[in-house]
């Protein structure tokens, strides 16, 4: 194996000075400019992510096709813009992100509020901030926006969350993994159609239909075509029994990318269509009409549009045990190895041409033992302070999960968009650490 093997998204290279380049721009040239840890975005390649599903969406259901950006998994201001600018919708799921949105000027309508506890603070913010869409989670909530809508003489467009009861994991559809769940009304109890019945009784709610999400980091097609043949049978059977034509239905996120080269490719445009075929055929032969079809892509949005590099601080080397490569960043700024155990590609971006001779956890400077980026990274031999390493696929979840942990200033996020670059959100500094502290 060499470095070259570990190039698994289209963005990255090796130019002839053997450094990486990343949106074609060298990256050592980008730690010189802007320091580390920095992460980095390829503005061109979230543009072009937006297009494959805009473009498959309209292809598999025409006019009805809708695309939601999940923005809990890179949300600031130039991500909103730049939502905009591609006439996506976003969903949303704090008061937070819907601040952010529209102080970017997001138009409000095209949001949709997610969040399985909003508070009464919440949702009368997003009322009298004309959020478009509601998602509904639990019973408490309908009835307090029931009646926060009517006190604000408004009446809310929402849809419900329903858990279809499929198992991600296996394929199959189950009921036990899902009623379990803290998101949403399970079919198979009953909830779903009760929680429909009173959501139609209600003056001041506008029901639109459904919502489902059944994981995320899927790769098997078949999973959306599961999950739509349960919710349109849930359609089916609410037509039937209180005479309720649903015209959405959202299908959730979840798309899976790549973060290692063992990471199965997936044709998302070719994916939709199936899906898309099945739901067309389905509505045609039991005589509904076909809904509007939303998805709500988040990580595979931006996740491989976005690079963090980091500096070297110290290679320690353990006769016998393992090596360690500590670097200035860490579970702050990428919280998702200590997390998850989530995998990652790292790469020695000045030293692409040498030899995968030193194995080595990449770890962080929090004053933690789990604080690890990766563990069991190839890296050259020659590795020492000052050298620029490069984590690859971090535009998902890194970002918009950060913290100031050790108290340490979160990086920033700076934009490169046909080879230029941008600074979309500036570096925190030490006096940002004090603002809030009285
Ligand atoms: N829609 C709903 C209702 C969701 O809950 C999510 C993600 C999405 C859409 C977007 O899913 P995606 O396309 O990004 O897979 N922090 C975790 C991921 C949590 C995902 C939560 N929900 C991580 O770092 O992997």
């Amino acid at each position: 194996m060499s470095y070259r093997e570990n190039l698994i998204a289209k963005n990255l290279n090796i130019d002839e000075k053997g450094h990486l380049t990343f949106a074609g721009v060298d990256t050592l040239d980008l730690a010189k400019e802007y320091g580390t840890p920095t992460y980095f975005m390829d503005e061109d390649r979230i543009r072009e992510m937006c297009n494959i599903y805009k473009s498959a969406l309209k292809d598999a259901f025409g006019e009805k096709g809708r695309a939601i950006y999940a923005s809990k998994a890179a949300s600031f201001k130039q991500m909103y813009r730049i939502m905009n600018e591609e006439e996506m919708f976003c969903d949303v799921v704090s008061i937070g992100e819907i601040n952010t949105a529209i102080k970017a000027g997001f138009p409000p309508e095209r949001l949709y509020f997610h969040s399985n506890n909003k508070t009464d603070y919440d949702i009368e913010f997003a009322l009298k901030n004309n959020v478009g869409y509601f998602v509904i989670d639990n019973t408490e909530e309908l009835i307090a926006l029931d009646r926060i809508s009517g006190e604000l003489s408004k009446k809310a467009q929402a849809i419900i969350r329903v858990t279809p009861g499929i198992d991600t994991h296996t394929f199959e559809a189950v009921s036990t993994g899902k009623v379990d769940s803290k998101f949403g009304f399970a079919i198979e109890t009953g909830a779903a159609e009760d929680i429909t019945k009173l959501a139609l009784s209600m003056k001041n709610i506008n029901l639109l239909g459904f919502h489902c999400h059944v994981g995320s980091q899927l790769f098997d097609s078949d999973v959306y075509i599961r999950s739509a043949k349960i919710m349109l049978e849930f359609i089916l059977h609410i037509k039937e029994t209180f005479g309720f034509c649903a015209s959405m239905l959202d299908l959730g996120g979840g798309y899976g990318v790549k973060y290692k080269n063992t990471d199965p490719d997936i044709d998302i445009y070719e994916n939709i269509l199936e899906v898309g075929n099945f739901v067309k055929s389905f509505c045609s032969e039991n005589g509904i009409e076909m809904p509007q079809i939303s998805f709500e892509p988040g990580r595979s949005i931006v996740a491989d549009a976005g690079l963090t590099l980091y500096t070297v601080g110290n290679v320690k080397k353990i006769p016998g045990f393992i090596n360690y490569v500590s670097c200035d960043g860490g579970m702050a700024d990428n919280v998702r190895y200590a997390m998850y155990e989530a995998p990652y590609t790292v790469l020695p971006a000045g030293k692409m041409l040498e030899d995968e001779d030193l194995v080595a956890n990449v770890v962080g400077r929090c004053c933690e033992s789990g604080d690890i980026i990766q563990p069991s990274v190839l890296l050259p031999q020659s590795t020492k302070r000052g050298d620029i390493i490069a984590v690859c696929t971090t535009g998902a979840y890194n970002y918009s999960m950060a913290s100031n942990y050790n108290r340490i200033p979160r990086p920033a996020v700076v934009m490169i968009k046909n080879g230029a670059t941008y600074v979309a959100v500036r570096g925190e500094t030490l006096d940002d650490l004090l603002n809030c502290d009285i």
